[in-house]
């Protein structure tokens, strides 16, 4: 029988042998995740002694402190947070009844204390050897996961593996960040993909950080290693507040909010279906010296999503996209946008919509696929969010998705349109070709494009309505018009009217 010293030694040389083996995979463990993470010195580790109960399959004389998760709190530029980060070198990470004791506990603190929650994830799933002890604990993460949503932000960051179930927890927060290369979700692995379908497929391709940045829309940004993850996580934090009772984060900004930029009078291409980068927009209205955290950047990029500030206060930002697909709304720009206001809707974030929409994306893939509901998400989305809505329209808004796209009509608080915003039931070729179909000569068919146009493609009857609060006859002026319509809706406090268990979101 070993002496309790070999038994420690022989683990100590093991666990540093792991540690090497997780650095020549460009993997960090999971205590130099936490200090990149964190303010220097500010980590407080709970539950460090923990050891597992489990005598089989040989895990009798295996007892490393911590049982393979490391959980506490720390501060990310001095704002608290509670961090649990799963350490691979022990038992690969594994979920066990301890480990799992652990999370729980964090988690539970976490939600009581009001504070942000960090999860990184690098774990083979389920210990084998602690069976339903270990599944037990997932359903008990999961159950956690749940309470917490829309009180604190939880963010969850995947370093290594996270199979099976596993991945179902961090498919309950708000946020999923992957690395590169080195990190993969799915629910069934290659091998079981394999027996079942007979499909063969590697970890990279079934879920890899490109196949969920890109296809699933699963992950919401990949960066290229864990330093360059956690200090993009860091960022992101700034933005957030620490929990839905908690003030939006304010930074002092030194850009005056009646700043002007010349070069958004000629942004917009007179010829309406031209694309430009709505980005280069997005630039000019917020704070020069804030930043712009984008949400699913490479995922429905006709739409855009992301953090950023005006005269010092996060918002978010929800804009179309013309680059990609006219900026067209689909299924997936509706699901990605929904989520992302719901998200700000819960922690009191104010959402900025910039609207040049030409409409929803027709065609069979839309319709079989289900736009109604995905659709239908959307405009659940904007009309159930009590927080400030400022919207812009720049240039087009038609039909269906200008209703969509923060209108008055679903709440949008302040509205303002450019002054050459075209506002109508659709563009102007195709409402002539449906009111006259081919009865008219090419020179008729044009004056009529020019009448229409003259008449109902203008922000100006929107405006006469009262539907647009503001017309921008300079769009160089546009940055003070947002930053007064925000500071008129500081004190705004909204709740939906009816008492209910809870609302049925088309899902
Ligand atoms: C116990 C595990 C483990 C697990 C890994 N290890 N996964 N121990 N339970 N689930 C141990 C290994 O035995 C090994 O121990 C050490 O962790 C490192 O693992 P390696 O295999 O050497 O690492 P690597 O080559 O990088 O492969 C990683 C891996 C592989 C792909 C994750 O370990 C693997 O396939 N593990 C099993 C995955 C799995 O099927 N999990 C269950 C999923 S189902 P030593 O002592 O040799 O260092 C699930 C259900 C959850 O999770 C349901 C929730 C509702």
């Amino acid at each position: 029988m070993k002496n309790e010293n070999s038994i420690n030694l022989s683990n100590s040389l093991k666990l540093q042998q792991r540690a090497d083996r997780q650095h020549s995979r460009y993997k960090l463990t999971a205590s130099e995740r936490i200090e990149i993470l964190v303010d220097p010195g500010s980590f407080i580790e709970i539950d460090s002694l923990v050891v597992h109960r489990c005598n089989e399959f040989g895990l009798s004389d295996q007892h490393y402190k911590g049982d393979g998760v490391i959980v506490g709190y720390g501060k990310v530029n001095n704002r608290l947070i509670a961090i649990c980060s799963q350490d691979f070198t022990i038992f690969g990470g594994s979920f066990g009844e301890m480990h799992a004791r652990k999370v729980h506990k964090i988690q539970d603190m976490a939600l009581k204390a009001k504070i942000p929650i960090v999860f990184m994830n690098d774990s083979g799933g389920a210990r084998i050897q602690e069976g339903v002890d270990s599944l037990g604990g997932y359903g008990e993460a999961f159950m956690r996961n749940v309470k917490s949503s829309g009180v604190i932000p939880q963010i969850s960051v995947i370093m290594g593996p996270c199979a099976g179930g596993a991945v179902y927890s961090p498919g309950l927060t708000d946020f999923i960040f992957m690395v590169s290369g080195t990190s993969y979700m799915y629910v069934t692995g290659p091998d079981v993909v394999k027996n079942v379908t007979h499909e063969i497929v590697n970890h990279e391709k079934l879920g890899g950080s490109k196949v969920h940045s890109t296809k699933s829309g699963v992950c919401d940004a990949v960066f290229d290693d864990d330093i360059e993850c956690l200090l993009q996580i860091r960022r992101l934090i700034n933005f957030l507040p620490m929990s839905n009772s908690s003030p939006v984060p304010v930074l002092p900004s030194k850009d005056s909010p009646d700043r002007i930029s010349p070069s958004l009078d000629k942004i917009v291409p007179d010829d309406s279906i031209k694309p430009y980068n709505m980005m280069n927009i997005i630039q000019k209205l917020v704070d020069e010296d804030g930043d712009f955290f984008e949400i699913k950047k490479d995922f429905a990029q006709n739409i855009i999503t992301g953090f950023s500030r005006i005269d010092g206060s996060a918002i978010g930002i929800v804009a179309n996209q013309p680059l990609h697909m006219a900026g067209c709304i689909d299924i997936n720009a509706s699901i990605k946008a929904a989520r992302f206001i719901r998200f700000c809707d819960a922690f009191n974030i104010p959402i900025l919509t910039l609207v040049d929409v030409p409409g929803f994306l027709p065609g069979t893939n839309q319709e079989h696929n289900g736009i109604i509901i995905d659709g239908a998400k959307l405009i659940f989305a904007y009309a159930e969010a009590t927080v400030p809505k400022v919207t812009l329209i720049v240039r087009k808004a038609y039909g269906g998705a200008y209703i969509v796209m923060g209108s008055k009509h679903l709440g949008g608080d302040i509205v303002l349109s450019w002054e050459n915003a075209e506002i109508a039931v659709m563009g102007a070729d195709a409402a002539v070709s449906i009111l006259y179909k081919n009865q008219l000569s090419a020179k008729d068919k044009s004056t009529k494009i020019s009448d229409y146009k003259q008449k109902f493609a203008t922000s100006k009857i929107a405006a006469s309505r009262g539907f647009i609060d503001d017309v921008i006859l300079h769009p160089r002026n546009t940055r003070r018009a947002i930053c007064n319509a925000f500071e008129i809706l500081k004190n705004k406090k909204d709740t939906n009217q009816f008492w209910k268990k809870h609302d049925n979101l088309p899902l």
